[in-house]
C-alpha cells in the first residue's frame, strides 16, 4: 500500500514541478515543531540556491499549486521559505479505511523474498541458559518474525554449541564418579544402553563442579582436553554419552525457549557442520589460501587499508584440532549448499565481533559462499545489573535464565495483585504473559548494540515505556470494545470516519505509519523502532482516551467510527507485540 509520505511526496513534487521547479524538492517530511504543523517541506530552502530566488517566493508559488488539493487542510508558508502542512482528515480517514482492509496493515510485502538464515540463540549444550542468551534469543527471534511478516523466507537457527570442552568435562567428571559404566569400558562391543545415566538436574550440577575442578586441577583439565578430543575422533563410547547428554539438554532448552515464545526452525550445533570441514581445509591449502605458521593452518584476513590488525584466522591448531572459527566457516559451507540464503544473519554478543569479521573475511577471501550473498554481524551489547556491571545473582553468581524469568513474574504477579481487576485465578496465567512483555519489551527498547540495565522494578512497571503499560493500553481497548457489543453494538459494518479532535487525528496519524515502521525495522534490523512507534501509539491512544467520548457518544455514526479506529488500534498494537514475540492478555 502506498505510504501516508509517500502520497504527500508526490503530491508536493508536482506542485514544484507545476511551478517550473525541481519535483525532487517536493519531499515531505514529519514537522519538527508539532505545534504549528504536522508535516512540513523544506524544498523551497534547498531550491534557493539553484535557482536564485528568495526561498520564500519559491514556496509560496509552490503553494499556490497545492489550493484546492484534497491532501491537505492546510499548507502555509512560513519565513523564511518552510512550507508548513497539516493533512485532511478526510483524506487520512480514506486511508485508514484502506489499511484496515490490508492483512498487511499498510506493510508492503517483499517485492523479491529473500531466504535468510538467522543464528540466533546459541546456547551451549549441557550448560544452562543464563541471561547472556537470553538478548540473542529475543533480538533473533524479533527481527525473525518481522522478516516473516514482510514476506521473507526466513530460517532460524538456535545454533548449539556442541562442540566444545564443556563435553570433554562433563564426560570426565563423569568417568571419575561411574568409572564403572559401560561407556569407560574400551573392550564394550554392545549396544549402549538407551537411557541416559543422568538427567537434566545432575548435568546442571556435574558441569559447574567439572568446570571448577578444571581450574584448580591440571592433570584433571589435560584428562578433559584428551576425552574432547577423543569424542570429536567418533570414539563410540563417548559419542554414545555425546549423544545422551545432547537428548537430554535439547529437551530442556526447548522448554526453556519455549516459554520464552521463542520458535526455531532448526536445531543445528556445531557438530552437524564437522563433516565439512576436511574437504574445506583441503581446498583452502590447495587454492593456496591456508598455509603453515608456528605448526598451525592459517589463512590470512588483514587487508589494505586496515586501521587495526586483524589477525589471521585458525583453521587448525598445531594438534591438528578444530576451532569455534573453523565450525563457523564449516557451518557457512553447509548452509550455502543447503539452503541457499541470500543473507546469515548473525544474532550475537557483541563481543565476538572480531571473530566474525575474521570468519567473513576468510569465507569471502576464499570464496565459501557467493560474492554477492550477505554475512551480516548483529553485535548486541550487554545486560547490566543497576550497578553498571553484567547482571549477576544477588549473591553475585551468573544468573539463570528461568530464576530471571520466575523472578519477573513473582514481581509481575504481585503488582497484578495490588491491581486486583483479575480474580486470583488468573493472576498466574497472566503474570506469565504480563511478565515475558516485560521482560522482551525491556531489551528490544533499547538500540541492540548498546549495552541496558536491566530493572526489573522499571520493566514490571504498568507505567511509562514498558511491557506491561503497552499490555495494558491493549487490554483498556478491549474491554471498551467488550462493553460496547455487551451494549447491543456490533463491531462489524463500522467505518472510520474523519478525526472530530485533534488527539484522535494524532492517533490517526501515527497507526498510518505503521507499515512504515515495519519496514524499516527489518531494513535496518531494529526491534527498538518497532518499541518506539508501539509506545507512541499506546500514548496517542490514552490521550484520545481521555479527551473522547467513546461510549458516551450520542452520535451513532460518530460512535461506530471511534469503535472502528479502535477496532484497527488493537490490531496494530497486537500485530506490533506479535513482531517483538509476545502477546496480550484477555484481562489484567
Ligand atoms: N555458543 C556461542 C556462545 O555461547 C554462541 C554461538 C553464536 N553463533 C555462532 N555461529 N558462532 O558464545
Amino acid at each position: 500500500m502506498k505510504k501516508l509520505m509517500d502520497h504527500m511526496t508526490e503530491e508536493l513534487s508536482s506542485a514544484f514541478e507545476k511551478a517550473g521547479y525541481d519535483p525532487a524538492l517536493g519531499k515531505v517530511t514529519v514537522s519538527n515543531r508539532p505545534d504549528l504543523c504536522e508535516f512540513q517541506c523544506n524544498g523551497a530552502m534547498a531550491g534557493a540556491k539553484k535557482y536564485r530566488k528568495a526561498p520564500f517566493m519559491i514556496a509560496e508559488e509552490v503553494a499556490e499549486n497545492l489550493k484546492g488539493t484534497r491532501l491537505f487542510e492546510k499548507a502555509e508558508v512560513v519565513k523564511p521559505g518552510f512550507i508548513n502542512l497539516d493533512l485532511s482528515k478526510e483524506f487520512l480517514a480514506e486511508y485508514l479505511v484502506s489499511m484496515d482492509s490490508d492483512p498487511m496493515l499498510g506493510a508492503d510485502r517483499a517485492e523479491k523474498p529473500e531466504t535468510i538464515i538467522i543464528d540466533y540463540g546459541g546456547p551451549n549444550v549441557a550448560k544452562p541458559l543464563h541471561v547472556g542468551h537470553l538478548r540473542s534469543a529475543i533480538i533473533g527471534e524479533s527481527i525473525k518474525r518481522t522478516g516473516r511478516f514482510l514476506g521473507h523466507n526466513v530460517i532460524g537457527d538456535v545454533h548449539l554449541g556442541d562442540w566444545g570442552l564443556q563435553m570433554g568435562l562433563i564426560i570426565t567428571e563423569l568417568k571419575h564418579r561411574s568409572p564403572e559404566l559401560v561407556y569407560f569400558d574400551d573392550s564394550f562391543k554392545g549396544e549402549y544402553p538407551k537411557e541416559a545415566p543422568f538427567t537434566i538436574g545432575d548435568l546442571e550440577e556435574i558441569y559447574p563442579a567439572a568446570s571448577a575442578r578444571s581450574k584448580e586441577d591440571e592433570e584433571y583439565r589435560g584428562e578433559a582436553l584428551e576425552a574432547t578430543e577423543q569424542l570429536q575422533n567418533g570414539k563410540p563410547g563417548y559419542m554414545a554419552l555425546w549423544n545422551h547428554i545432547m537428548k537430554v539438554s535439547v529437551a530442556d532448552l526447548k522448554k526453556n525457549y519455549e516459554r520464552l515464545n521463542v520458535e526455531f526452525d532448526l536445531w543445528k550445533a556445531e557438530s552437524d557442520a564437522q563433516p565439512y570441514i576436511p574437504d574445506m581445509v583441503q581446498r583452502m591449502i590447495d587454492e593456496g589460501f591456508a598455509y603453515e605458521d608456528q605448526g598451525a593452518l592459517v589463512v590470512d584476513v588483514q587487508q589494505e587499508g586496515d586501521t587495526k590488525e586483524i589477525p589471521p584466522c585458525i583453521l587448525l591448531k598445531s594438534d591438528g584440532a578444530s576451532l569455534y572459527t573453523t565450525t563457523d566457516l564449516a557451518t557457512i559451507v553447509d548452509r550455502a549448499k543447503n539452503y541457499d540464503p541470500d543473507e546469515i544473519l548473525y544474532v550475537v554478543d557483541k563481543r565476538q565481533e572480531l571473530h566474525f569479521e575474521q570468519v567473513f573475511r576468510c569465507a569471502r577471501k576464499t570464496g565459501l559462499i557467493g560474492g554477492d550473498k550477505r554475512l551480516v554481524f548483529l553485535g548486541f551489547g550487554t545486560m547490566n545489573g543497576k550497578d553498571g556491571k553484567p547482571f549477576k545473582t544477588r549473591e553475585g553468581g551468573v544468573m539463570r535464565l528461568e530464576n530471571l524469568l520466575s523472578d519477573i513474574e513473582n514481581e509481575m504477579y504481585k503488582k497484578i495483585i495490588e491491581n486486583r481487576s483479575v480474580k486470583d485465578t488468573d493472576a498466574e496465567g497472566t503474570a506469565q504473559i504480563v511478565g515475558l512483555s516485560a521482560v522482551k519489551y525491556g531489551d528490544l527498547q533499547n538500540q541492540a548494540t548498546k549495552d541496558y540495565v536491566f530493572d526489573i522494578d522499571r520493566f514490571t512497571s504498568f507505567e511509562g515505556n514498558t511491557g506491561p503499560y503497552i499490555l495494558y493500553t491493549i487490554v483498556r481497548i478491549k474491554s471498551i470494545l467488550a462493553r460496547y457489543v455487551e451494549e447491543g453494538g456490533s463491531l462489524s459494518g463500522l467505518s472510520i470516519l474523519p478525526a472530530i479532535n485533534q488527539s484522535h487525528k494524532n492517533l490517526m496519524l501515527q497507526l498510518a505509519s505503521f507499515g512504515q515502521v515495519a519496514e524499516n525495522a527489518f531494513v535496518d534490523k531494529a526491534p527498538h523502532r518497532i518499541c518506539a512507534f508501539i509506545y507512541e501509539a499506546a500514548n496517542a491512544f490514552n490521550s484520545f482516551y481521555h479527551e473522547t467520548k467513546i461510549l458516551g457518544q450520542q452520535d451513532e455514526a460518530v460512535k461506530g467510527s471511534l469503535i472502528a479506529l479502535l477496532c484497527l488500534t488493537r490490531k496494530v498494537l497486537e500485530q506490533s507485540i506479535e513482531l517483538l514475540g509476545f502477546s496480550a492478555p484477555e484481562r489484567m
